[in-house]
């Protein structure tokens, strides 16, 4: 008779149905802190000890940071009676019975090729790419038919989103899915979830705390392909014109943007040079040449650059960044664009920066927008900035743009 095996670990409702449910490919969905990777954790142990000895199981995450907190969580509540080797440095753990259990990261897809894998857990699977999964893992379960449970929060509709759907359908008798905000976890401080939720755009905040999957979701600017329309247009006597300028510091672009009342870009520049004196030049002639009040990122850069460009007779205010005006400030794009309210011509740096530009969760859990790594943004923040004033215009035909 098999022993039993006392674990420390106390399930609250939602993980406990997951525990208990006896179908062959489990997909957890679930907000933010829920306790997806300690549920996930006891389900290996469990798992491995009962699914019998001389077996296989695999721990997979997107990332080797990921693996590492698996890897954590499992040596948290497993007990050590159950245990006979480890291999730190391989991520390989033998339980007695010679059950073995490698814990890998799903950045080198081909190293999770294999065979014989009787046990699977997959953590954050929505971050993973679908070959890892239809390509190298689902094989891995075929010949001993082993189970597979997955644990993660939603990234949009991807191959996780399908097949969560799969475990929605009673007729698909393998599968069983969940859904749960992260408010149910019970162990979870309800100020912990406002404390992380406060910064966020209610996207994101449907996405991480909701757990709900949403298309489009980690770009921040939807229907940027609908706002492409027309051409560049030169001044016009009877209009009024506003610009956002994002100037180039160390290694990237100043960029002019200016508005026409009717929120249709007019003019744009893009140049790479540093030199502040040439910098000025550029600004203070568009400026001129469509009579434009302009708004500047002036984040570090101070008042002066404000002063000089205003003793050049441009109508100039700065903008100083911090993370609570970026937001307010990337928001409201982001409401003009979805609203239709821009309109901007066939511009490929400024459209594939509008749809790159994303946010994110640190590990701080704090939302912050930004483009991705290695990509820029200051075509972004220029439009952003010029649209800024546009908010606060008075309706159309009421005379001159509010100061802000
Ligand atoms: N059954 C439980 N018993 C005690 N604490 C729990 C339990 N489940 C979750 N928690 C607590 O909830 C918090 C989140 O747990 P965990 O890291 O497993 O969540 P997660 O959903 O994986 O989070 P993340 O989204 O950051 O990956 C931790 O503080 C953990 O201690
Ligand atoms: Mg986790």
């Amino acid at each position: 008779m098999q022993k039993t095996i006392l674990i420390r670990y106390k399930p609250h409702a939602g993980q406990l149905e997951f525990h208990m449910c006896p179908a062959r490919f489990r997909v957890l969905d679930c907000g933010r802190r829920w306790g997806k990777t300690i549920a996930g954790a006891n389900e290996l142990i469990r798992q491995m000890w009962t699914q019998g000895p001389n077996i296989v199981g695999f721990a997979v995450a997107p990332t080797y940071w990921h693996t590492k907190r698996q890897w954590t969580e499992f040596f948290n509540f497993c007990p050590a009676e159950l245990i006979k080797e480890i291999h730190r440095s391989d991520r390989h753990v033998i339980l007695k019975g010679n059950r073995n259990i490698w814990f890998k990261s799903a950045d080198n897809p081909d190293s999770l090729r294999s065979q014989g894998v009787k046990v699977l857990w997959v953590d954050e699977g929505a971050q993973i790419a679908e070959e890892a999964w239809t390509l190298a893992l689902r094989p891995a379960l075929m010949d001993e038919k082993g189970i597979a449970f997955f644990t993660g929060t939603p990234r949009g509709h991807n191959w996780y989103f399908r097949l969560w759907t799969r475990g929605q359908d009673p007729s698909q008798m393998e599968y069983k899915s969940w859904n749960f905000p992260s408010a149910s976890n019970p162990y979870l401080d309800p100020a912990e979830i406002a404390a992380f939720a406060r910064d966020m755009p209610e996207l994101a905040y449907r996405q991480e705390v909701l757990a709900e999957f949403l298309e489009d979701v980690g770009s921040v600017f939807r229907g940027v392909d609908c706002m492409v329309q027309g051409s560049f247009q030169p001044f016009e006597r009877h209009k009024q014109y506003v610009m956002g300028a994002d100037l180039a510091k160390l290694e990237d672009f100043t960029v002019l943007c200016v508005l026409d009342m009717d929120g249709h870009l007019c003019a744009f520049d893009r140049f790479s040079q540093l030199d502040w004196v040439f910098q000025r030049k550029r600004i203070v002639q568009l400026a001129e040449r469509y009579n434009a009040r302009l708004l500047i990122d002036s984040t570090g850069v101070g008042d002066p650059v404000c002063d000089e460009l205003y003793r050049e007779n441009v109508r100039v205010d700065g903008y100083k960044f911090t993370n609570a005006t970026k937001k307010d400030l990337i928001e409201n794009l982001s409401i003009m664009i979805e609203n239709q309210q821009l309109t901007i011509p066939q511009v490929p740096e400024l459209i594939n920066e509008l749809k790159l530009y994303g946010y994110k969760t640190t590990p701080s859990r704090n939302v912050q927008y930004g483009a991705p790594e290695g990509y820029h943004d200051d075509t972004v923040i220029a439009l952003a900035l010029a649209a800024w004033q546009l908010k606060r215009a008075p309706p159309p035909g009421r005379g001159a743009v509010m100061p802000y």
